[in-house]
Parts: structure tokens; C-alpha cells; sequence
């Protein structure tokens, strides 16, 4: 193996004792802690176990949370007034709804009724709107995008004027991470392109990428031969190819792949994110970072 592993784990870990440090200090010295709420709607499996480590993660990092879990027929106007409840919560800094809905509830309405000021996932419009314009307008950059960039930056991978090339354009990953690198500041400064599902050859675009970013969903799609010697490889994917029994907890867990043929890619690479143990733990790292930032802005020390 010649590429160096970019842990999410690793990185995580260090992230959220700096979070811990930072909460006992301002509950010191400000009398109050983050407050994040997460509402989960219906049972989701993959969504009950996601909210249930956000929770989890919270509680480590000194927050007050709270699990607000909803049947799967509640409806929208009750989920509105929900929402409606914690954006005039005091004590609350962080609204996250759980995604996905229940089909008989309109996404899209749903987030826009969050404060954008308690927005720590980073969906609202408004806050899309600010990622867009950068530098201080920005509030709370979206998890998984802010997750890869904090990650590029902690393994000190040069970004001014690198080619980053991003796979795919979700509203979650590939358009704010696109966005966030093209940016001036520390971390960014790059030349960006996004390919996606219409573009015309997606090899020789990667085969230029200094950073290659992958958020497509699909199971080993970028072939070792796309991959520039040396490159940072980030692999968003995380695919469900099957099921095994957990040596620890001898219960059935799902076997995980990235986007990346990662065994091949790892020759090649100089940088890369494992599948599992890369993305993913930053995700809830960084929602706890934006709640700590969504208090630290109430209280005008951001
Ligand atoms: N479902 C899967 N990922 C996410 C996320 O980052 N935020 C929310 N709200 N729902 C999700």
C-alpha cells in the first residue's frame, strides 16, 4: 500500500474532544450547552440507528439532547408544529429531522419551517444560499461536505489551485463540497469540476483530478486506472453488497463498499478514505460542531 489512509475515526475522535473541551468552557463561563434535537419520523432501521449515534455522540459531548421519535403516521401539519416548537425553544440550538420522510410529507416544506439560525445540517435554502456566498456569511456548512473538507485539511493535502474533481451533484454532497473547494479561504482555493450521470467521459476528467471526491452511490465505480499517481482519494459511497455476522456482537451487519475499487486504488493514491471508517464518522462530528457554533453565534462569540 503506498496511499496514506485518511481516518474518519481517527480524526472524529480528536474533533469531539476539542467539542467536549469547548463546552465545559463555555458552560463555565456562560451558564449553558448546546441544545440539539433530532425528530425522527416513523422506523426506519437505517434512520433509527443513524439518529440513535447522533444522540449518542451528543450526550458524549456534553449537549443537552433530546430524541424526539414520531409514528410513521404523523402528519405534516403536526411535524410543522413540532418544528414550530423547537425554533422557539430557548434551549434548543440544532433542529434535525431525520431523512427520509414518510411519502405523505413534503420534504422541502418541512425544512424550510426550520429557524435557519438552528439549521444544523445545513438543508434550508437560506443556509444554501450563504455556503453559496461564502467567507462570513457562512453559518452551518452541510456535515458530509464540511466532514471531507475538514478531513482534507487535517491530512494536510494541498488545495490552492489543485484540480478537484467531484462525482456527482446532490444537493447533500457533490454541489455544496463543489462549492465549499472553489471558495478562497483555507481548505479550498481549488479549480473544481463536478461530473454526474450525463457527463461524457468521466475517466479522463478523473484522471486530472489532484482531489477526487466521490458521492455517486454507486459500488466501485471509479476504477484504479481514473485515478492520478498520488491523487487524494475520497470515497463518499457507502453501499450496502451484502450481509455478514459481526465477530463482536454475533448479529447480522452489513457488508460495506465505497464508490472506489478501494485494494487497487490504494496503490496508486497518495491519499485515501477507507470505506467504512472514512466519510461517515464525520458526518455526526460535524453536526455537533455546527450545534456548538449555533450557540457560540447566540451568544456572540463565534
Ligand atoms: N439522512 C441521511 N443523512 C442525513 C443527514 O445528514 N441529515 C438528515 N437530516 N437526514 C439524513
Amino acid at each position: 500500500m503506498s496511499a496514506k489512509l485518511i481516518k474518519g475515526t481517527e480524526i472524529r475522535e480528536q474533533i469531539l474532544e476539542e467539542i467536549t473541551a469547548e463546552v465545559a468552557e463555555i458552560k463555565e463561563k456562560h451558564g449553558v450547552v448546546p441544545g440539539l434535537v433530532t425528530i425522527l419520523v416513523g422506523e426506519n432501521p437505517a434512520s433509527i440507528s443513524y439518529v440513535t449515534l447522533k444522540i449518542k455522540t451528543a450526550h458524549r459531548v456534553g449537549f443537552h439532547e433530546i430524541q424526539d421519535s414520531q409514528p410513521v403516521d404523523l402528519s405534516e401539519e403536526a411535524l410543522l408544529g413540532l418544528i414550530d416548537k423547537y425554533n422557539k425553544d430557548d434551549a434548543i440550538h440544532g433542529i434535525l429531522v431525520q431523512l427520509p420522510l414518510p411519502k405523505h410529507v413534503d420534504e422541502k416544506k418541512v425544512l424550510n419551517a426550520i429557524d435557519p439560525d438552528k439549521d444544523v445540517d445545513g438543508f434550508h435554502p437560506v443556509n444554501v444560499g450563504r455556503l453559496m456566498i461564502g467567507g462570513d456569511e457562512v453559518k452551518f456548512p452541510p456535515c458530509t461536505p464540511a466532514g471531507i473538507q475538514e478531513m482534507i485539511v487535517r491530512a494536510g493535502v494541498e488545495t490552492k489551485g489543485a484540480e478537484v474533481v467531484v462525482v456527482g451533484r446532490s444537493n447533500i454532497v457533490g454541489k455544496p463540497i463543489a462549492n465549499m473547494m472553489l471558495q478562497k479561504g483555507v481548505g479550498a482555493n481549488s479549480t473544481v469540476t463536478i461530473v454526474h450521470t450525463g457527463t461524457k467521459d468521466l475517466a479522463s476528467h478523473c484522471q486530472r483530478a489532484d482531489i477526487l471526491i466521490v458521492a455517486a452511490g454507486v459500488p466501485g465505480l471509479v476504477k484504479p486506472e481514473w485515478i492520478k499517481p498520488g491523487a487524494c482519494v475520497i470515497d463518499v459511497g457507502v453501499n450496502r453488497i451484502g450481509e455478514k455476522i459481526s465477530e463482536k456482537t454475533g448479529k447480522k451487519i452489513a457488508i460495506l463498499s465505497g464508490d472506489v475499487d478501494f485494494d487497487a486504488a490504494k496503490e496508486i493514491a497518495g491519499w485515501i478514505t477507507p470505506v467504512p471508517g472514512g466519510v461517515g464518522p464525520m458526518t455526526i462530528t460535524m453536526l455537533m460542531k455546527n450545534t456548538l457554533k449555533s450557540l457560540k453565534f447566540k451568544l456572540g462569540i463565534a
